[in-house]
């Protein structure tokens, strides 16, 4: 339970900065004042929440309207963030106490999902969040890495002045958007975050860069990158950090990381949550020599089960028929608790409630990893995080949920 004395609120308009400025406490991260007001231009203000003790700030979270790509179309989402709550007051149930806040709202704004990157992934689970995507992360020695094929002998590459390349760049990510779950949309100003807003900043030589693969058919491929400059007694050591790099051509992401690769003066490639079927991997001729880890990437909350199954579609190639009976535990939403039928027609999906027997027993948790395709109910069950009831179910399951492609989520907010 909340401390009596605290108070969890939508966070007074007047306070919303103060409200950003007080998580640099728990982030130990500082919000300068030109970030409060890129993410005051992205934010509905009535969806941020502060914890208050006698009138002090002393929680924050906050709820972004987000648009996420699912297999087959995309759902409204609730994105969580800005979650922290000062040193002085942890542990007394206030992040508990906010995130009832945040889902309730979400809930009552008919939004299916929720969904957050998490500092720490055990934060979450609690609250029936399943991990929908992996992170690949890269830490490659560049000189290390060849690529298998020779460039494509076409196409050019042009660096786009800060402030500027939103209109070549977001055809580049709809188009990648569109062929995977887990993409949120992007308005203009969600753009202007995500690119490089000064030539140069305090920190000198690590302001982000943005450059462009194009061809005779327009702008394939993007990456913003920046670069941190170093020197040992073997001459150049710098260290190359790729925030963004996307392709809408198989052409385009291939030239696009065959330039990061080789940035001058470079010698380590930095990157995080890439999907673990990111196509870099064939592109390689020693795929080790990546630097490979795995992590956890995304995290999904499934906020009203009937719309978020009804709201995605099914099948490796989106037209699957079939059906599933799953009793679904889920004490945090109990809205959702209970048994369910999923019937899948030519690829669409009908959740009803049934008192037919269940194939599969599973969490929300649990749903919600298979949600964006990235989990196979057969894996999940050699875990214990799914039970399998009737013989064949977790097969059924295996034919309906995963998606062709990883879901991808290359944006942390
Ligand atoms: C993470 C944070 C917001 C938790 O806030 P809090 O008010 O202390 O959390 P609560 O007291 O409401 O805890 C609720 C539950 O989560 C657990 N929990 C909280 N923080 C946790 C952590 N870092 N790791 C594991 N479990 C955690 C609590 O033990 C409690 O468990 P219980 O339900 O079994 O009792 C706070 O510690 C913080 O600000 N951390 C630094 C910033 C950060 O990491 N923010 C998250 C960004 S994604």
């Amino acid at each position: 339970m909340c401390a009596m004395s605290v108070e969890i609120l939508p966070c007074p308009p007047e306070r919303f900065g103060e409200l950003l400025r007080t998580a640099e406490i728990g982030f130990s991260e500082d919000a300068p004042d030109d970030l409060i007001e890129r993410v005051r231009k992205i934010s509905d203000p009535e969806r941020f929440v502060a914890a208050l003790d006698a009138g002090q700030i002393v929680g924050t979270s906050g709820v972004f309207s987000v648009s996420l790509s699912v297999p087959g179309g995309e759902l409204p989402t609730g994105g969580v963030t800005w979650v922290t709550v000062l040193p002085s007051h942890r542990r007394r149930g206030i992040l508990r106490g906010m995130m009832r806040q945040m889902i309730d709202d979400c809930h009552a704004r008919n939004e299916p999902l929720a969904m957050l990157w998490a500092s720490e992934a055990s934060i979450y689970q609690r609250f029936g969040y399943g991990l929908g995507t992996w992170s690949m992360n890269l830490e490659a020695e560049t000189m290390q890495v060849r690529f298998a094929g020779d460039p494509a002998g076409t196409g050019s590459f042009r660096m786009i002045p800060a402030g500027e390349g939103m209109d070549l760049v977001a055809p580049v990510y709809d188009a990648a958007r569109s062929q995977r779950a887990g993409f949120l949309g992007r308005t203009p100003d969600w753009w202007v975050g995500q690119l490089p807003r000064t030539d140069k900043d305090a920190h000198g030589g690590e302001a982000r860069r943005l450059v462009v693969y194009e061809t005779e058919s327009g702008v394939e491929g993007y990456a913003v990158y920046k670069t941190k400059p170093d020197w040992g007694v073997r001459g150049p050591n710098g260290t190359l950090t790729v925030d963004e790099a996307v392709g809408s051509t198989t052409r385009g992401t291939r030239e696009i990381w065959r330039f990061l690769f080789g940035v001058d003066l470079v010698r380590t490639l930095k990157t995080w949550r890439l999907p673990t079927d990111h196509p870099l991997l064939g592109l390689v001729a020693e795929p080790r020599r990546l630097g490979i880890t795995l992590g956890d990437g995304v995290w999904l909350r499934i906020v009203d089960v009937k719309t978020a199954l009804e709201g995605r579609t099914y099948g490796l190639a989106g037209n699957a028929t079939g059906g599933l009976n799953f009793e679904l535990q889920d004490e945090y939403c109990p809205w959702n608790a209970g048994r369910w039928r999923l019937d899948v027609s030519d690829g669409h999906g009908v959740a009803q409630r049934t008192d037919k027997p269940a194939d599969l027993a599973l969490d929300a948790n649990a749903l919600a990893s298979l949600f964006l395709g990235g989990f196979k109910a057969t894996a999940l069950a050699a875990a214990g995080r799914v039970g399998e009831l009737r013989p064949g179910s977790l097969a059924a399951a295996d034919a309906l949920f995963p998606t062709v492609l990883q879901p991808w989520c290359p944006q942390e907010f």
